[in-house]
């Protein structure tokens, strides 16, 4: 019995059939073995794939692995683990993706606060941790004696320490200018249009621009941990070149091989569970042929000089009165 949905919810479902036909067309592990793994995604164990893909392939590796929480993922459930198996987890799949790196690769890894704590470590030990970036995801569980979880970690860490792609010009941040310093007339740094004026800055490692998707959303699925496919955009855009190699080694819903398609990057993904190995190929087909849906970019919020959070507390301007005296 298909799930009912209020009128607006935008979630992408296959039916059985479709779901069937989508993974009918994916590549198994026994064909892996025989042709190239180049844009598709793997319907097999990421631990069973990897040793059967080349070495010194890949310039970007994303991985969103199953956080260490007790989490079902369509048929199969991910247990939590004792820290100490999580650990193992986690060194198993970086020693093992380590050989398909090339020289100059990037990799990032995202995490929940506490399997970053151990994910963390052991990306120091295999590479050069660049930086941290912390997202701010918006949706999270409430919860009464503790801080809600609105955040995530995603790590950055490089092969070399000196020599990889980062391509800070496609990933800048775009302002509004509320001090518009002119030098001989013309705008310093910033850019006047019939929209307003902008000055493009450099992006920081706090994301505070993209949410999650949410069921109103043509991006959303039924995966229970889906990213924005803009914010798998961004690690992309900043971190590999047109043409360059995207492994995912826990693809889920496809949302880094959507991204790695319209940025014209190639794509390697393995996904275990067929429903989401079934999305992952319908979305990334709909990203080859145009049909894709995506989200409406909602404006950057500008700063509104009149917002409470701008002006200075009451008990703030009378102690100044009281030292100015
Ligand atoms: C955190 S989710 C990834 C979500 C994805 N980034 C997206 O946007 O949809 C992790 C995925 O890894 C898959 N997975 C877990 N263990 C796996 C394994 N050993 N091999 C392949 N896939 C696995 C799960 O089925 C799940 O879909």
């Amino acid at each position: 019995m298909p799930k009912q949905r209020a009128e607006r919810n935008r979630t992408i479902t296959l039916t059985d059939k479709e779901t069937s036909f989508y993974v009918s067309k994916c590549l198994t592990l026994q064909e892996c073995r025989k042709q190239s793994a180049l844009d598709k995604i793997i319907f097999a164990d990421t631990f069973e794939v990897i040793p059967l893909l080349p070495h010194g392939v890949v310039d970007l590796l994303v991985v969103d692995p199953p956080y260490n929480l007790n989490k079902a993922f369509g048929n199969s459930t991910f247990k939590k683990m004792d820290e100490s198996l999580y650990l193992e987890f986690t060194e198993n799949w970086i020693i093992s993706v380590k050989p398909l790196l090339k020289p100059n690769a990037s990799i990032y890894v995202c995490c929940d606060w506490r399997s970053s704590l151990l994910i963390g470590a052991v990306l120091q030990k295999h590479f050069t941790v660049q930086n941290r970036i912390t997202w701010q995801r918006e949706k999270g569980r409430g919860a009464s004696y503790n801080w809600k979880n609105s955040m995530e970690d995603i790590w950055f860490a490089t092969v070399s320490a000196k020599k990889f792609t980062f391509n800070v010009d496609d990933v800048k941040m775009r302002r509004k200018v509320i001090a518009p310093y002119k030098v001989n007339g013309k705008p310093k740094d910033w850019h006047e249009t019939k929209n307003g004026n902008f000055r493009d800055t450099f992006p920081s490692n706090f994301w505070d621009d993209i949410s999650i998707p949410y069921w109103s959303m043509p991006e959303n699925t039924d995966h229970p941990t889906q990213k924005p496919e803009k914010l798998m955009a961004k690690l992309i855009l900043a971190s590999s070149n047109k043409g360059d190699v995207v492994f995912d080694p826990f693809v889920g819903s496809g949302t880094s091989g959507i991204a790695s398609i319209i940025e014209n990057r190639r794509f390697i993904g393995a996904e275990l569970s067929p429903e989401y190995h079934a999305l992952a190929k319908e979305r990334m087909e709909a990203a080859i042929t145009g049909d894709i849906r995506y989200r409406e970019d909602i404006p950057v919020i500008e700063p509104d000089l009149k917002m409470a959070v701008a002006k200075l507390p009451d008990e703030f301007l009378s102690a100044r009165s009281m030292v100015n005296h």
